[in-house]
């Protein structure tokens, strides 16, 4: 029998709550396929700064280091309540980013999928979502602006000033590239290389790095795109792109973006890829002003756990069934709160209630290969 040991990192805010959903689905897949998961939960995030003095304890890399994968909610608690931790202690800076440094966790896939039954979900017009949106963004996440050095001061004339170093190397750059060019291989043949060369010098170099390998990937087409003109082409024409690859920070903004044009930031699951270790993760936050209310969309949570099943356990046909059933349950005519719209005609339910949902029908879904 095969086991899996997964750390499950709730988080703060809505973090637990659909964590739990995620969590359903996960026994039901080993009630369908006699894999084990083996799962221990640690604290990790702004709560656990409050309980153990650490927003990612020692016993949590303890955890981390001894698991196959990490299945993490997203962190953060109020305004108020993070102005009571130091700075370099709240859970972003002394949590999130330590835990990618911590694996390498270079490759950042971000779906923004909307098939066109859901095309209702979003802000665009029909026309524009036609047969649906299907597109892999690919994060760099371990570099850049992020993980620079960083330098605050006082200047000469008495001006407060901060430095932050964009620096990026190029074994960082290969090691994405690498992912997003095998990933658009197997996929629709086509790379959108989204950079801002025409300004920054780390562009000039990430996009050097990308025509030196680009002869060793023939059937891989490379579309070069500025940023800021990515934005504006993801809302006007986003069934344009299929694989998108992009630095840090470029791929924190229009990642979430991406979550606007398919309706909500709780559609975004993610994947966190190193090569010796992967975490999943929402690409949201934990929404502490609606915590405890039922009222969050476990989708991401749901979907970064099938992400984990496909990644690293080689089970791409549970992931499949799970992405089939979550979709199947708002082509019903159900809705999560966060995806309602004014007028709309789908019934919401809960948190709860979106689980169940998911799991009755992976209880008679054919889970093929
Ligand atoms: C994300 C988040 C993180 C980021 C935060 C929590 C550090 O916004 O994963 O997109 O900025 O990378
Ligand atoms: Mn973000």
């Amino acid at each position: 029998m095969t086991t899996h040991r997964i750390a499950i990192l709730a988080g703060d805010g809505i973090g637990p709550e659909i964590m739990r959903e995620a969590l359903k689905v996960l026994r039901l897949v080993e009630e369908r396929t006699g894999v084990r998961f083996k799962l221990t939960d640690t604290p990790f995030g702004a709560q656990a700064y409050f309980d153990h003095g650490h927003p990612f304890p020692d016993a949590t890399k303890a955890v981390c280091d001894a698991a196959d994968a990490i299945l993490k909610g997203p962190v953060g608690l109020s305004y108020e309540a993070t102005k009571q931790i130091p700075v370099d202690l709240q859970p972003e800076r002394g949590a999130v980013l330590p835990l990618r440094a911590r694996y390498n966790t270079y490759a950042n896939f971000r779906p923004i999928v909307l098939p066109r039954a859901l095309a209702h979900f979003s802000p665009l017009r029909a026309e524009i979502i036609g047969e649906g949106i299907d597109i892999l963004l690919i994060r760099e996440l371990v570099g850049g602006l992020y993980f620079g050095t960083k330098t605050v001061g006082v200047d000469a004339q008495g001006h407060r000033y901060v430095e932050e170093a964009l620096r990026y190397d190029e074994i960082q750059i290969k090691q994405v590239l690498k992912r997003a060019l095998e990933l658009a291989q197997r996929r629709k043949g086509v790379l959108h290389n989204i950079h801002k060369s025409n300004v920054l010098k780390s562009s000039v170099l990430w996009n050097e790095v990308l025509e030196e390998m680009a002869p060793a990937y023939p059937d891989v087409k490379i579309v070069h795109m500025l940023v800021d003109a990515a934005a504006t082409h993801l809302c006007l024409n986003p069934r344009q792109f299929d694989v998108m690859v992009m630095e840090n920070m470029f791929g924190d903004i229009l990642s979430d973006q991406g979550g606007g044009i398919i309706g909500s930031l709780g559609l975004m699951p993610s994947a966190c890829i190193g090569d010796a270790k992967a975490y999943y993760e929402p690409s949201h936050g934990s929404a502490p002003d609606i915590a405890g209310r039922g009222i969050a969309n476990p989708y991401s949570m749901i979907g970064s756990a099938a992400m984990m099943l496909e990644h690293s356990f080689g089970m791409a046909a549970e992931a499949r069934a799970i992405w089939a059933a979550m979709q199947s349950v708002f082509a019903d005519g159900y809705s999560t709160a966060d995806l309602t719209q004014p007028g709309s005609t789908a019934r919401i339910i809960s948190t709860t209630e979106f689980g169940d949902k998911v799991v009755a029908k992976l209880r008679e879904a054919p889970i093929t290969s």
